[in-house]
């Protein structure tokens, strides 16, 4: 089939070129001329694991093409889909400008019918608002039907997601619309489920800020873990292991961040307000997002007692790993919270090193090129991101290089009984902190050999798939 994806970003970007993977033709069209240069000349402006190649594949196969403009990419796809951002606004609704204007413009070229497909995340009734835009500004001879259809990847897994989803929903009242969308989706094997539009679009929203709540649940809960001597990850294991609840997003930690929670939480706040229904446990969900990082922050302050001065190394500064992604990173907001105390930081990341750099996000901070020259003399190092890479570093080295050998570790990547043995004072969440045996002895230990693997601390996380594919 025939596919036009508008707005070549995350979402568009990888939707059109597992279509194209299916053996759909498709055309990913942006407005952005230097992007869709370079995207014509092999370059990928995201990295996203095994997209790159997936990309190449497709455009060699003639299956996957890029461009700029809407009258060709309208005139020879018979299904166009809308996958540009909806950004929050100050009061956290949904600027829906870019939808709005894609809207226009497609009117302005429609010759022939047409299936527009929302996949931006949209407020419910945005469906609606995009079919009386496109009948307002088109020609009234010509057919055409919106139909919702949200995305449910995720970022650093998104092609596995995209190719075996749980579920598709489709959101449409006319059979026409439907047939083709069950042709485009087919190839994919996966349960089709069809709804109205505007179920469909609150699907999404009521999904992750689902998630976002299991998220701040478990926050929640590791901290009465904290205070009660309690175990947060046998906690979570206790009650993940009751099917109705399930494991999955049950990983206590610094919090929730991204480009989807933090924005669609807000948005599905405003959204219950503007309609009259308030939901004011999601604000509850936000609070203890926030809070979260404040008590980690606190515990550092008790104690380092002061952080001014103090030589904080950081590990991970992207929101998650296995992505080069930094908006909205938990990660980055607490380098910046430390460098606001007057804290020396000194962070590395795999890939969000250049980010943040390139848009100055932390200004101050020192970036390092390894993981383990970014501990070199630090008095803390503080786990941001459970990158694997760090997982797998020779922790002894670590040990050797700190001035002080405190770990906060804010993903609860490593375990505490190696990092006891090793010699540590180790922090985590929802765990009792450890600390390791005589410090100097083990420093001296350490200097000579302590003969340990540095692989052994790894250990696969529950969020239904293995840590680092999120
Ligand atoms: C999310 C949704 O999962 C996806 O379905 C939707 O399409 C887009 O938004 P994404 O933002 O890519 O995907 O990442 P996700 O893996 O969901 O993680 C979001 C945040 O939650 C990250 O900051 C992550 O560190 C955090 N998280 C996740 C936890 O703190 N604990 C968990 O158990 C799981």
């Amino acid at each position: 089939m025939k596919i036009t994806i508008i707005g070549s970003g995350y979402v568009g970007l990888v939707t059109g070129a597992c279509f194209a993977e299916v053996g759909h033709e498709v055309i990913c069209l942006d407005n952005d001329t230097r992007k869709i240069k370079a995207l014509r000349n092999g370059q990928i402006p995201i990295y996203e694991p095994g997209l790159e190649q997936l990309v190449q594949r497709n455009v060699s196969a003639h299956r996957l093409s890029f461009t700029g403009s809407i009258e060709e990419g309208v005139d020879n796809s018979e299904v166009i889909f809308i996958a540009v951002p909806t950004p929050a606004q100050v009061d956290g609704s949904v600027d829906l400008t870019y939808i709005e204007r894609v809207a226009r413009e497609m009117a302005s070229v429609l010759k022939e019918y047409r299936v527009i497909v929302d996949k931006s995340t949209v407020p419910v009734k945005t469906g609606e608002k995009v079919a009386d835009t496109i009948r307002r500004y088109g020609q009234a001879e010509v057919e055409f039907d919106v139909v919702s259809n949200p995305e449910f990847l995720r970022e650093g897994c998104a092609f596995a997601d995209l190719m075996k989803p749980d579920r598709i929903v489709i959101g449409s009242n006319s059979e026409r619309a439907l047939t083709i969308m069950k042709r485009v989706y087919e190839p994919f094997m996966a349960p089709i489920m069809v709804t109205d539009i505007n179920s469909a679009e609150l699907i999404k929203h009521a999904a992750n800020s689902f998630l976002a709540l299991k998220i701040s649940y478990i926050n929640a809960l590791s901290a009465i873990c904290e205070a009660s001597g309690a175990d947060v990850e046998k906690v979570a294991e206790g009650i993940g292991a009751d099917k109705r609840i399930g494991r999955s997003f049950l990983n206590a930690g610094l919090g929730y961040g991204g480009s989807c929670f933090p924005k669609d939480v807000a948005a599905f706040i405003s959204i219950s307000e503007q309609i009259g229904e308030p939901f004011p446990l999601l604000r509850e969900v936000q609070r203890i997002n926030q809070y979260q990082r404040e008590r980690f922050i606190n515990r550092l302050r008790d104690t380092l007692w002061i952080l001014k001065e103090k030589r904080i190394a950081v590990w991970g500064l992207t929101f998650k790993p296995d992505t080069d992604d930094v908006r909205s990173s938990v990660a980055v907001d607490l380098v910046n919270d430390l460098i606001r105390e007057g804290a020396h930081v000194t962070a590395y990341d795999p890939k969000g090193n250049e980010r943040v750099q390139e848009l100055n996000l932390c200004p101050g901070v020192h970036l390092a090129g390894s993981a383990l020259d970014a501990v070199r003399d630090a008095e803390t190092l503080v786990l941001a991101t459970e990158w694997p890479d760090f997982a797998a570093i020779d922790l002894a080295e670590v040990y050797r290089r700190m001035h002080t050998p405190i770990v906060f570790d804010g993903r609860n990547l490593f375990d505490p009984n190696t990092m006891r043995d090793l010699g540590f004072q180790y922090y985590s969440i929802g765990r009792l902190p450890t600390k390791g045996n005589s410090n100097g002895q083990l420093r001296r230990l350490a200097n000579i050999d302590l003969g340990i693997s540095p692989k052994y601390t790894w250990r696969p996380r529950h969020n239904g798939v293995t840590q680092g594919s999120r």
